[in-house]
């Protein structure tokens, strides 16, 4: 059902901001300053959705679909239906507000009330789509139904959502991001710059891979790898399909054996040490595919990140995802696999960072992501960068990997083949060829 995860990624992105406005309005009110540009793209944004994608999508194919199936569900529609064509005239007046408290005519106070009624409106419009509309149309709609609306919500030459619209969409967000204050970083919290290049250059060895292989039986995946991380480095480890990226993470963390090679982690040798010891090191690992727990509550995926964790520490580290992911505090008591897989790939980032890593293995965080969240995906590896984390991101999204690491590994059916720093290798003649598409 394309179009009802399309609707929930949207739904995702919608939520996320609806969120950061609401803490920039208690910020303003508690004395920070109007943030003019953040908030007028942030309506330009809301705007695209009224106007070109979100409520026409619903409104031409979903909806009317659905009262065919199912008459009963004909008022519930009416009244989203009503509140859609508000949209505009609800985010024009809030234009005039902003306007209006720029050049002092509108107490901030009053502002931040308007901002917020706005976005408690919006929360409320998309909890009964998620709660009422989409089950319900899961129910109703038939096969053929589905193939009509799937076909159409897919449809990228649609001048009012394809992939125009999708361009569009993503500048808007770029500038999202590039006003927002440093308070919000979108995604995730920021704290600080980035630590200068020659401090992670000089800096020593966190992690050291030396000839390591790994194999399925007769086949050898790993074929001799030899890596190193240095503290607080981002480093990209890319390749394509079945190069064996995550049986190189597997192999590191300890849930897949190696046959030949050794680990040396923080000066230790913790070649045959278990995986929960290596846990326990500060080795932790976000899984390919997330793997988050589905009918387990968010907290408790959030938990069991924690498990080799002394438990008087778990609460407050809790707290610490929650104001990274404030998505996740939303629906804290929800079962995970309620979550959107944007949503479900922050819960794995989440998850690892319970165990408080001292490496961070990252295995494709942007897999299967609509381009708006993979971005936020990024954004959130930034910030723990930032943050100074070290991290070993593996990635098919190889421009988007390297643009973010320090350095980065190419991967070719077990071995590596190229090494470089992420600049060096994005502008490789090969690389580009072979992973760029260009
Ligand atoms: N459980 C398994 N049993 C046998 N062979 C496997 C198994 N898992 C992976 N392989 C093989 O090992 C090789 C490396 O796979 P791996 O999943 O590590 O690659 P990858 O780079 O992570 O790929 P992807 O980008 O698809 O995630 C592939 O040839 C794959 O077919
Ligand atoms: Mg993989």
């Amino acid at each position: 059902m394309d179009a009802l995860r399309i609707i929930s990624e949207d739904h995702n992105n919608l939520w996320r901001l609806a969120t950061t406005v609401d803490q920039l309005a208690g910020e303003m009110e508690a004395g920070a300053s109007l943030e003019l540009a953040f908030f007028t793209s942030v309506l330009d944004y809301f705007e695209q959705f009224v106007e070109r994608s979100h409520h026409p999508k619903e409104d031409d194919y979903l909806f009317p679909m659905l009262r065919l199936r199912n008459p009963y569900a004909a008022e519930t529609l009416d009244a989203l239906q009503a509140d859609h064509r508000g949209g505009l005239g609800r985010l024009n007046t809030l234009r005039g507000n902003l306007a209006a408290t720029a050049n002092g005519s509108l107490p901030v106070a009053d502002l931040a009330n308007q901002l917020r009624a706005f976005t408690a409106g919006m929360k409320k419009h998309i909890l009964i789509e998620e709660r009422q509309v989409m089950p319900l149309a899961r129910k109703a709609l038939l096969k053929e139904d589905w193939t009509d609306i799937n076909r159409a919500f897919l449809d990228n030459s649609d001048p009012l959502f394809g992939e125009a619209a999708q361009a569009e969409f993503r500048e808007l967000y770029h500038r999202i991001v590039s006003t927002a204050p440093e308070s919000v970083g979108l995604g995730a919290h920021s704290a600080g710059d980035l630590p200068p290049k020659a401090a992670v250059a000089q800096a020593e060895v966190l992690l050291r891979v030396q000839g390591m292989e790994s194999c399925y039986g007769r086949i050898k995946a790993i074929k001799g790898i030899s890596l190193e991380v240095r503290r607080g480095e981002t480093v990209a480890l890319v390749g394509a399909n079945g190069a064996g990226k995550t049986t190189f993470l597997r192999t590191l963390s300890g849930v897949q054996p190696m046959s030949a090679g050794s680990i040396h982690f923080d000066g230790e040798d913790i070649s045959s040490l278990r995986s929960d010891k290596r846990m326990r090191r500060g080795i932790c690992q976000s899984p390919e595919g997330r793997q988050v727990f589905g009918p387990l509550s968010i907290e408790d995926n959030l938990r069991l990140g924690a498990y080799t964790q002394p438990r008087h520490q778990v609460d407050s580290d809790m707290e610490k995802i929650f104001t990274m992911f404030p998505i996740l505090k939303e629906k804290r008591a929800l079962p995970a696999g309620t979550l959107s897989g944007g949503q479900q790939q922050m819960l794995a980032i989440g998850r690892a960072l319970m165990g408080r890593p001292r490496l961070l293995l990252l295995d494709e965080p942007s897999m299967g992501l609509a381009p708006l969240l993979v971005q936020e995906v990024f954004e959130v590896i930034k910030t723990l960068k930032s943050q100074g984390m070290t991290i070993l991101l593996v990635e098919q999204n190889a421009l988007a990997a390297l643009d973010i690491a320090d350095r980065g590994y190419v991967l070719e059916t077990g071995a590596v083949t190229l090494t470089g720093t992420g600049k060096q290798l994005i502008s490789n003649e090969q690389v580009r060829a072979a992973y760029l598409g260009m």
